[in-house]
């Protein structure tokens, strides 16, 4: 059985843990995805040791008003919270955390992972693996700014060239980050190849500070996999916890979650609705929807009849006509093997 770490309300300590028996369980940063309203349900079904908020642009963040963000909104007990910042001018992102931090935030990440092009022609997010001196510099001001976890997310480098990666962690630990959390595919690596998780090693075995190992997690016995493989301190999953928001705490409980998967639709239908905005409601519940309804074999059927659909409402009906009463029972694999 896994013992996995609960943090207190507030404070996101992975120091104890270091050669403990507890597994930290990280729900991962997913733009469009891991927003208020999915934290909170994932929080509901027992959450997991620390949440991180989808990235957040730092300029936004620091240049404009950010009382009513949606991408700001904390819900009742998705804590600890861990803002995701994405940026690369070290004045704006040490704005940037200062405020976070002030909102409450729990610990700040920079985001040095994201590979999209709509991220990387600014020189941000996996842009910043071939740039270590400004990498290097905005994790020192952050760190100097403040205080609490400073978390580095970063992805392989290009060709998974080794000495480089290890270097540039090194860079990141001696600069001040707390934590590393390796997804190990290179910026060119799409979600066909799987994760090089002997990296994860590679890494945890060179640094002093705890690193999280991330990528292709689909079930509990794959979290001890890693763990096993690779002396990381903890796991953070992304992708399947929106098939299966229940996942952590499958993980804890070891054993098969019981629940039905209809009232976690209906449940998350509320929260969505409870705290998005109106427009982003129905389009965010789509998405949920794309992602949970991977649980069954027809799945292609579902996601493209709730493309189509205008409202929340009209989604419940859709999934409730098509999964009908026997949702559970027609789940076609218990953990998804292949994401
Ligand atoms: C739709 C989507 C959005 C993502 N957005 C972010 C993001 O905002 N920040 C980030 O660091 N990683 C992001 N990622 C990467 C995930 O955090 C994670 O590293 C990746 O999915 C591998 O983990 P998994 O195999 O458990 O899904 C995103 C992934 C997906 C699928």
């Amino acid at each position: 059985m896994l013992n996995f770490l609960r943090n207190t309300k507030d404070e996101v300590n992975f120091q104890n843990v270091k050669n403990g028996a507890e597994i930290p369980l990280i729900l991962a940063p997913m733009a469009g995805l891991t927003h208020v309203a999915f934290r909170q349900l994932v929080a509901e079904l027992g959450g997991c040791s620390v949440f991180y908020t989808e990235m957040l642009n730092s300029r936004k963040v620091a240049n404009r008003s950010i009382k009513d963000d949606i991408y700001l909104k904390k819900g009742a007990i998705d804590t600890p919270l861990v803002a995701q910042l994405v940026g690369n001018d070290p004045p704006t992102m040490v704005k940037a955390a200062l405020l976070l931090k002030e909102q409450g935030f729990n610990g700040i990440d920079i985001n040095m992972g994201c590979s999209k092009k709509a991220i990387t022609r600014h020189g941000w997010g996996a842009a910043l693996l071939s740039m270590p001196r400004l990498a290097f510099d905005l994790v020192r001001e952050v760190r100097k700014a403040v205080s609490g976890l400073l978390s580095v997310k970063l992805r392989s480098m290009e060709s998974h060239h080794r000495r480089k990666l290890i270097e540039f962690c090194k860079g990141l630990e001696e600069n001040g980050a707390d934590l590393i959390i390796l997804h190990p595919r290179s910026p060119r690596d799409g979600f066909k190849r799987p994760a090089v998780w002997h990296e994860i090693k590679d890494v945890s075995e060179a640094l002093d500070i705890p690193v999280v190992g991330n990528g292709d997690i689909a079930s509990p016995e794959d979290i001890l996999r890693m763990k096993q493989e690779t002396g990381c301190l903890g796991v953070m999953i992304g992708r399947a916890a929106m098939v299966r928001p229940w996942i952590f705490q499958e993980a804890v409980m070891g054993r098969k979650w019981q629940g039905n998967i209809m009232d976690i639709i209906e449940r998350a239908a509320f929260l969505y609705r409870y705290y998005l905005p109106k427009p982003a409601q129905t389009r965010r519940f789509i998405d949920f929807g794309n992602w949970i309804t991977r649980n069954w074999t027809f799945h292609h059927y579902l996601t493209k009849g709730l493309s189509r659909l205008q409202t929340i409402a009209e989604c419940l009906d859709f999934l409730r006509q098509g999964l009908g009463d026997g949702a559970n029972s027609m789940v076609k694999r218990p953990f998804v093997g292949k994401l």
